[in-house]
């Protein structure tokens, strides 16, 4: 596995290995991808054996335009291409009704097929060049911290993939915000890159799921997810208290807090801005699970704007470890 810069050469390099049913890890504005030949069902089984994913939790497919998109998905509802035209290429991946030719590994075994165009150009070259949908998770292990780096790739998939381009660090730092919207609903399925106010000023109001069912509608609702190698808990005054024995990392929002008591910490956001704490939450969480520390206590923040991205990812990176 190499690390690979983004030039032409490479490119094409990349493109072919994908044609031939190989993994590729590429960029996208959110999120390092996982990519497979989104037509080709031993490509993309690779995906699921590699990341150690449960195949019954579906993979989003990739497009670089509004044609391909048609080529894998149907839908009635104005609101699809009124979305698409307000946030593509971006984080918002859309549930629509699947096409014959997509094959259900990529689905789960449902009719539905996630949807989004990356807003990045290396990912947008690649689908072009290969000229179908690239099926592709964020490339992690399973439930481990997303990588917004090339390197946090290799920390975790390095063996499994054949090539990673490099594009550098992300620039929204979490994953797509889902939603599912149709003729009679509209449901956010994850909160992610776009911000649901941004969403509802579009289209009206995103109802919440259903929490009632046995499988989640949409998997990245498990309540385990995102964690970090190292235990994590949310920030409080009397928790530093209680905890006067552990090395500590913190991470705070905009400025830290008892710091005498920390080990190390970091601040996403020293003017408080949600994006740019977005952008650093991954790359922090994937620099304090490899030091020796013995607890990472993480400030709640806001949930408002990309607060309530931040807050579902760290909700679920604290879920594993109560
Ligand atoms: O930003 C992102 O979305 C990144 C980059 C690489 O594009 N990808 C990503 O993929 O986060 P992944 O596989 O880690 O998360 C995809 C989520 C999963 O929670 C999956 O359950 C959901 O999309 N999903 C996929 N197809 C679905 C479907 N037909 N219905 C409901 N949820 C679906
Ligand atoms: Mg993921």
């Amino acid at each position: 596995m190499a690390i690979l810069e983004p030039n032409i050469d490479n490119l094409k390099h990349a493109v072919n290995l994908i044609k031939n049913g190989e993994l590729v890890a590429f960029p996208t504005e959110t999120v390092y991808g996982l990519g497979a030949d989104g037509f080709n069902k031993n490509a993309v089984a690779k995906i699921f054996e590699a990341k150690k994913r449960p195949t019954f939790n579906p993979l989003i497919l990739h497009v670089s335009s509004l044609k391909m998109l048609n080529t894998v998905a149907s839908y009635t509802s104005d609101k699809i291409p009124l979305l698409a035209d307000n946030f593509w290429p971006g984080p918002l991946t859309l549930i629509l009704k699947k096409k014959e030719i997509v094959p259900y590994i990529v689905t789960s075994g449902l009719e539905t097929v996630a949807v989004r165009m990356p807003n990045n150009e290396i990912a947008l070259d690649l689908i072009n060049k290969l000229g179908r949908p690239i099926a592709a998770p964020s490339a992690n292990s399973f439930s481990k911290l997303s990588p917004t780096t090339a390197q946090h790739v290799q920390k975790q998939l390095g063996e499994k993939v054949n090539i990673i381009l490099d594009g550098g660090k992300c620039d929204v730092g979490v994953e797509s915000t889902i939603i599912e919207v149709n003729e009679v609903t509209q449901i956010l399925l994850r909160p992610g890159g776009i911000p649901k106010e941004d969403i509802e000023k579009l289209i009206g109001k995103l109802v919440e799921p259903k929490k009632n069912k046995v499988t989640p509608n949409s998997p990245g609702q498990l309540a385990v997810h995102y964690a970090p190698n190292l235990p994590i808990q949310f920030y409080s005054e009397e928790k530093i208290l209680s905890l006067s024995d552990l090395k500590l990392g913190g991470i705070f929002f905009r400025e830290g807090k008892n710091l005498d008591k920390f080990t190390v910490s970091k601040i996403l956001s020293p003017t408080g801005n949600f994006n740019e704490a977005a952008s650093n939450l991954f790359s922090y969480l994937h620099e304090m699970e490899t030091m020796d520390l013995d607890l990472i206590l993480v400030e709640r923040v806001e949930k408002t704007k990309l607060g309530i991205a931040i807050m579902d990812r760290l909700t679920k990176a604290v879920n594993k470890y109560l």
